[in-house]
């Protein structure tokens, strides 16, 4: 009943919707009641100290809350610069790279030689979001799969600019889901093989991997990073952050709102960044320590192969189908992300969150059960 009723409304409004948008679903949340672990959504365990939690309410209690955020937040981009990030003309900001991920779909939607939208190309698989939010703003998405070490395919990608032409060009590295660093020398010649394009290179777990390629853009003018606070224990700030040209930023930031983040997230990130960057430093620590721990746990396993990750998540085969070990991980309190849906080479794939030691100790003990030691 309620189904039909849904049709019904959505034939209702067929001539205002955007058609790609009925090839697409909200993202729902699973569920979190009663978990012993929720590993799921590759955020951070607990990490603040009490120096922190203080460092944060005097940040709070400094920001004039009947002021409006400052649009250009300087303090944050000073903040930033501390951090390995370029001058402040260098860096937008955003509510979380989501959001700069939208804005590239905004500002660089003017389909390029005979292309009637433009084409934001992307490998597979990778974060969902630069598809869908491509799909949403209209533009057309296209992938080229990962090669068989999950690696970027050069040349497959290199036929996919000459064949397409696309105007934005996504590498997650580490990537999401596979959690594998790409090799720096493809992304470099992937830059080069697509002049006309933008290539942003999103670096949302590279504190986790301990290195970056943001000295890549001294030698590819059209190579962007994209960043964020998410994965460091800082989710529910929602700040992220393109690093690129001044001249193209200044572009997009003429279609960006002027008040996208809090003054509140502004100021508790920028106090994080200036003086409780060890905290955060230690915590990214504990989980590489961890990911190492359950890593060989679980490539000991029966039927499970582990592809070594340098970032805060495992991407793990499955000798039996992932959709029914995930079920029997969550029969026992343990939430990850199976990616049984996608079929093909991901049908036997989980993606498991570092989580705190306790939570590892709940998933490990959980895996031997489902897969049968
Ligand atoms: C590769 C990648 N980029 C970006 C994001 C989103 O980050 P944010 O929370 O800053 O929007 C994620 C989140 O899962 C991700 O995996």
């Amino acid at each position: 009943m309620a189904e039909t009723s849904e049709a019904a409304d959505r034939a209702f409004w067929r001539h205002l919707v955007r058609p790609e948008l009925a090839g697409l679903e909200a993202y729902v949340p699973a569920s979190h009641a009663g978990l012993r672990a929720k590993l799921d959504a590759n955020e951070a365990p607990a990490w603040c100290s009490d120096r922190v939690r203080e460092l944060v309410r005097e940040a709070l209690a400094r920001v004039p809350l009947e002021r409006y955020p400052d649009p250009r937040a300087l303090e944050l981009k000073d903040a930033l610069a501390l951090r390995g990030a370029p001058a402040a003309g260098e860096i937008l900001i955003g509510s979380g790279s989501d959001e700069i991920i939208a804005l590239l779909s905004v500002a660089l939607a003017r389909p390029r030689a005979r292309n009637p939208q433009a084409v934001i190309l992307t490998p597979t698989p990778t974060f969902v979001m630069y598809r869908v939010t491509a799909q949403a703003h209209g533009l057309k998405h296209a992938s080229v799969p990962l090669d068989r070490d999950w690696d970027l395919d050069l040349a497959a990608m290199a036929r996919a600019v000459d064949l397409m032409a696309p105007s934005v060009i996504y590498v997650a590295s580490p990537n999401n889901p596979t959690g594998n660093a790409m090799t720096r020398a493809r992304m470099a010649a992937l830059a080069a093989k697509a002049p006309g394009a933008l290539v942003v290179i999103d670096e949302a777990y590279a504190e986790y991997q301990g290195s970056s390629v943001r000295d890549l853009r001294a030698a590819s003018p059209n190579i962007a990073i994209l960043r964020t606070v998410s994965k460091l224990g800082l989710a529910a700030l929602r700040i992220g952050w393109l690093e690129g040209p001044e001249d193209l930023v200044r572009e997009i930031d003429k279609a960006r709102q002027p008040f996208n983040t809090s003054a509140l997230s502004q100021a508790v990130v920028a106090a994080i960044l200036r003086d409780g960057w060890t905290e955060v430093g230690a915590a990214v620590g504990a989980v590489v320590v961890e990911r190492a721990r359950i890593s060989e746990a679980l490539g000991r396993m029966r039927d499970v192969v582990v592809t070594p990750s340098s970032a805060n998540f495992v991407w793990v085969r499955t000798g039996r189908p992932a959709e029914e070990v995930h079920a029997a991980l969550l029969a026992r309190g343990v939430l990850v992300r199976s990616f049984h849906a996608a079929q093909g080479r991901m049908a036997n794939h989980l993606r498991i969150t570092v989580g705190s030691p306790r939570e590892n100790d709940a998933l490990l003990e959980a895996m031997v059960e489902a897969t049968g030691g």
